[in-house]
């Protein structure tokens, strides 16, 4: 598991190697921010001119998440982050000290660097936004770039010593543990993460926050009549797993079930994918992924929530033992699936969890995957689908995304998508034609959810992995997309 920075808080800038300052937008001005003013004369002095206007020269602005890096003084470096309108929110920090921290875990150095981040954080909300956008900008995939990195970030605010800071110090960094986590496990190649170690990482992680676990192999998978997941897996080499994961606190009195998608790589099977489709495949386990990551999170933190966590994992391989369009499948619960189309594999997996995760009646489902390439049709690279049986539970989840920083945009599920599932031969077919893929995706899977259940999807197939550059908090890879929105919400349901 990766390493991230130890992060404190302090009352006062120290003697870093890295000072991190804000510059924020005010009254049609620029100001620096997180300086106190014997601090900012004196760095006016060495630099011959106002901190704004050095930073300005050199191409530094106010715009959030826009980085410059200063001359050095005496050795010690020194990084302004743009801000964006001084009345900040969690989430402009976040994301300032996430591009600052990304600069300052690739400047060149002997040994690893110890970061002042002075933003100016006094809020707890803010300050947690301060400490995960630090973590997160930091997070590297195995440290095979040679540079040292940052150890340790010392987070200035006036607070350092109040218990609400202390708090949001402790959430922060069990979020951001929990996203660094879901990151590396989709960072991780489909040839060493298939689903006999993702479940064995699965069952080591429960371990540790004494959470409980139980692992279906392929013979629990027969036995109990799992045909979804075993149909998918069934071409690979590799075995499907089923993942069910426990936290019952005392005295807690909503259910929350959480199921996420774990195909270890999509070749697409029979339908095999082209080329261009298959370089990111090994993320299509990122469900999983965050759900796993996120209950964690949510034990480790004590959140009085009773949760249960579904993780159907399976490798979608193309070979003389695949399911192929045509097949019909007798899912969980004994519905009859008409498989359409082989790479339309994660909502059969999902199907038979969210029929045994049913059973218990939980107060709400939410099942996390990165479902179809249709949504990302729909809402680019960077926003997530989220589809619910009623509107409140929809507003339920959103204002927890808004909460935590990640965007999600409610798309409908028609009604009368249902009748493109209709089969001659079975139940359901699992799937129709292109159109409106995402929802009639969706549809489906709410055939598997009972009414009157409250069920809602997020399909992450955009933001789950980030093939290009990376931006603010979010690296290259692996992105820990859906963690933080989870964990929100079972602080949410509490109330
Ligand atoms: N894992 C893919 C969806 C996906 C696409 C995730 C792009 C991330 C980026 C999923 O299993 C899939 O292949 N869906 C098909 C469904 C279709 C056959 C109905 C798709 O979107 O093409
Ligand atoms: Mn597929
Ligand atoms: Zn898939």
């Amino acid at each position: 598991m990766p390493n991230l920075p130890v992060i404190s808080l302090v009352n006062a800038v120290g003697k870093d190697d890295v000072l991190v300052v804000g510059l924020a937008k005010t009254a049609g001005s620029e100001v620096v921010v997180g300086l106190p003013d014997d601090a900012a004369a004196a760095l006016a002095k060495a630099y011959g001119r106002p901190l704004a206007e050095v930073a300005r020269d050199l191409g530094g602005s106010a715009k959030n998440a826009e980085t410059v890096l200063l001359p050095a003084l005496d050795g010690k470096r020194l990084i302004v982050v743009g801000l964006g309108d001084i009345d900040v929110s969690p989430e402009q920090v976040r994301r300032a000290a996430g591009a600052a921290l990304r600069v300052a875990s690739g400047l060149k150095a002997d040994r690893p660097l110890g970061v002042s981040l002075s933003l100016d954080a006094i809020e707890p909300q803010v300050l947690k936004g301060a400490v995960e956008g630090a973590l997160l900008g930091s997070y590297r995939y195995r440290d095979s770039d040679g540079k040292p990195g940052v150890a340790t970030v010392s987070v200035v605010t006036p607070n350092a010593r109040k218990p609400e800071a202390r708090l949001a110090l402790e959430l922060g960094v069990g979020t951001a543990t929990a996203v660094a986590r879901a990151r590396t496990w989709v960072n991780t190649p489909a040839n060493e993460l298939y689903p006999e170690t993702f479940a064995d990482e699965i069952v080591k992680l429960a371990k540790s926050v004494k959470l409980g676990v139980e692992v279906w192999d392929e013979k629990g998978l027969e036995k109990d009549g799992f045909g979804g997941i075993l149909a998918v897996g069934n071409g690979s080499a590799r075995k499907p797993r089923l993942v069910k994961l426990s936290y019952a606190p005392r005295g807690a009195k909503f259910h929350l079930a959480l199921v996420g998608k774990g195909i270890t790589f999509d070749t697409g099977g029979v339908n095999l994918k082209p080329a261009d489709g298959l370089t990111t495949m090994k993320s299509d386990m990122s469900g999983a992924a965050a759900v796993a990551s996120a209950i964690a999170a949510i034990a480790d933190a004590g959140v009085k929530v009773k949760v249960t966590g579904y993780l159907p994992l399976a490798e979608n391989m193309l070979s003389g033992t695949a399911y192929r369009p045509s097949d019909v499948l007798t899912m969980y619960g004994g519905t009859t699936v008409e498989n359409f189309n082989s790479d339309a594999e994660g909502r059969l997996v999902m199907a038979d969890a969210l029929a045994k995760v049913s059973e218990e009646r939980p107060n709400l489902v939410i099942d996390v995957a990165t479902l179809t390439g249709a949504c990302v049709v729909a809402l680019g690279e960077r926003v997530a689908g989220l589809m619910a049986r009623d509107d409140e539970t929809a507003d339920l989840i959103l204002d927890a995304a808004e909460v935590a920083g990640e965007l999600f945009w409610q798309l409908p599920i028609p009604e009368e998508a249902r009748g493109k599932l209709d089969s001659k031969v079975a139940d359901l077919k699992s799937g129709g034609d292109r159109w409106g893929g995402a929802l009639t995706a969706a549809v489906f899977l709410s055939q598997f959810v009972p009414e009157p259940i409250a069920w809602a999807h997020l399909d992450i197939a955009g933001p789950a992995f980030n093939p290009h550059a990376p931006y603010h908090y979010v690296p290259e890879g692996g992105t820990g997309m859906a963690v933080r929105t989870l964990v929100a919400l079972a602080h949410a349901v509490t109330n």
